[in-house]
C-alpha cells in the first residue's frame, strides 16, 4: 500500500480520459441526468449509490470520501457539512429509544449537550465516565449500545488507550465510536484497534487551514452504506466546493502535521520553564502520563499540534496573557496555518458541570494553544512576550 501523504495527494483516484486533467474538479451540480441510460439504470458512484441529487452524491465529494477512507484505513466514509453534522447523523442513526450510551467527561461540549438532549427527549440513558480506557470499560454493560470517547480529548489531551477500550466494547456488544480528530489518521487508526466508526471534525487538521467546515464518518463499507440513507434523510452531506477545499487541504496534511508537532513540543518545553506557568497538558512531554499509551498507540513519534497549559492566577491572569499576544489569535478552533488560543472554560467546556470541569483539570487559568504554521521562534518570542 502506498504511503500515508501518497494516499493524500493521489487517493482521490480521479483522472479525465478526455482532458487529462487529474485534479477533482467542482460539480456545481445538484441535479443528473435520470434515467441516464437505455437500461433506465441511473449512473453510479463506486459505492453503487445513484447519482440523482445533490442532497445524496456529489462526484467531489465522493472524491473526498475515497481519499479519508484510505488514510483511516477503513471500507468507506462519508463527507457531511461539519464535524458536528457527521456526529448528530451517526448518533441519530444508531441510537433507539431507551439505549445506553457511556460517553467521557471530556468530550466536545456540543456533542455532550446533543447526547443531553437525546436522553430528555428520546429517553436514551447516557453514562458519564472518566475519560480513560479503563474507567470507561469498567461503565460499559450488557446493556450498553454505544461508547463514544475521543481518542485524544480536549482540552487536557489525555490519551485514550482505544485498542482496550475497542476489545472491552466488542466482548460487551458495544458499538464504539472514536472521534480522531486531534489524533488525526496520522498517528491513529482507530478502526484497526477494532472501533467500529472514526469521527473527524474535518475542520480542524485534515482541511488545515481555518477556512472550511466539514465532517467525516469512516467505518466498514455496509455500515456506512447504512448510514449514507441517514445524511440522504437529514440532508448534512459536505457541499462541493467545501469538499474541493478539504481535498487540496489534506494533500498536505503530513507535512503540517509534522512540523506543527515538532513547534508545539518546543513551546510545550518552553512553556514547562516558565515560572508563570503551573502545569503544560501535551502528550509528547517525557513528564506526561500519557506518552507512554501514545508511544504504544500513535504510528509516529508525534504528539501533534495542540497543548494547553495553565497559568498561576486565575481567569483575569489568563485574559491578561492572551490581551498581550500578537502572532497568536484568539479564537476557539485548532488544526489550521494559525496559531490560536482559547480558554476553554469560556468555550469548548463551558457546558460541562463545574464538578467535572475541575475534576478533569479545566480551570479559570487554562489555555488551550493549538500551534500554526508560523515560525517557531515567533511563536515563543509571542508566548515569552505576553507572559513577561
Ligand atoms: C474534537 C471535536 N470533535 C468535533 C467537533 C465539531 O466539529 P465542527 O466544528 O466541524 O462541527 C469539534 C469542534 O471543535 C471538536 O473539537
Amino acid at each position: 500500500m502506498p504511503g500515508f501523504s501518497t494516499r493524500s495527494v493521489h487517493g482521490h483516484g480521479y483522472f479525465d480520459r478526455e482532458t487529462g486533467a487529474f485534479i477533482p474538479p467542482i460539480y456545481l451540480t445538484v441535479v443528473y441526468e435520470h434515467p441516464a441510460t437505455e437500461t433506465g439504470e441511473p449512473r453510479t458512484v463506486d459505492r453503487g449509490t445513484a447519482l440523482i441529487y445533490g442532497r445524496e452524491e456529489n462526484p467531489t465529494v465522493r472524491a473526498l470520501e475515497r481519499v479519508l477512507a484510505s488514510l483511516e484505513s477503513a471500507g468507506d466514509a462519508l463527507a457531511f457539512n461539519s464535524g458536528m453534522a457527521a456526529i448528530s447523523t451517526l448518533l441519530l442513526s444508531l441510537l433507539r429509544r431507551g439505549d445506553e450510551v457511556v460517553v467521557a467527561m471530556e468530550t466536545y461540549g456540543k456533542v455532550a449537550r446533543l447526547l443531553e438532549e437525546a436522553a430528555s427527549r428520546f429517553g436514551v440513558r447516557v453514562v458519564r465516565a472518566w475519560p480513560s480506557a479503563e474507567s470507561i470499560a469498567e461503565r460499559v454493560s450488557g446493556d450498553t449500545r454505544l461508547v463514544f470517547v475521543e481518542s485524544v480529548t480536549n482540552p487536557t489531551l489525555k490519551v485514550i488507550d482505544v485498542e482496550a477500550l475497542a476489545r472491552h466494547c466488542r466482548d460487551a456488544g458495544a458499538t464504539l465510536v472514536v472521534d480522531n480528530t486531534f489524533a488525526t489518521p496520522l498517528l491513529l487508526n482507530p478502526t484497526e484497534y477494532g472501533a467500529d466508526y472514526v469521527v473527524h471534525s474535518t475542520t480542524k487538521y485534515i482541511a488545515g487551514h481555518n477556512d472550511v467546515l466539514g465532517g467525516v464518518v469512516a467505518g466498514e463499507a455496509g455500515a456506512i452504506t447504512s448510514l449514507w440513507e441517514w445524511r440522504v434523510i437529514l440532508g448534512t452531506i459536505m457541499q462541493p466546493f467545501e469538499a474541493y477545499l478539504t481535498l487540496r487541504g489534506v494533500k498536505t496534511l503530513e507535512a503540517r502535521f509534522e512540523r506543527q508537532s515538532r513547534t508545539a513540543l518546543a513551546v510545550a518545553e518552553f512553556l514547562s520553564d516558565h515560572p508563570r506557568v503551573e502545569e503544560v497538558h501535551y502528550p509528547g512531554l517525557d513528564s506526561s502520563p500519557y506518552k507512554p499509551i501514545a508511544d504504544k498507540l500513535f504510528k509516529k513519534p508525534l504528539y501533534g499540534g495542540v497543548l494547553s497549559f495553565k497559568i498561576k492566577g486565575g481567569l483575569q491572569d489568563a485574559l491578561s496573557v492572551v490581551r498581550k499576544l500578537r502572532v497568536i489569535k484568539p479564537s476557539p478552533s485548532f488544526g489550521g496555518t494559525e496559531s490560536l488560543i482559547t480558554l476553554p472554560i469560556l468555550t469548548s467546556a463551558a457546558m460541562l458541570p463545574a464538578e467535572e470541569r475541575k475534576a478533569l483539570g479545566i480551570d479559570e487559568g487554562l489555555l488551550r494553544l493549538s500551534i500554526g504554521l508560523e515560525d517557531q521562534d515567533d511563536i515563543i518570542e509571542d508566548l515569552s512576550n505576553a507572559l513577561g
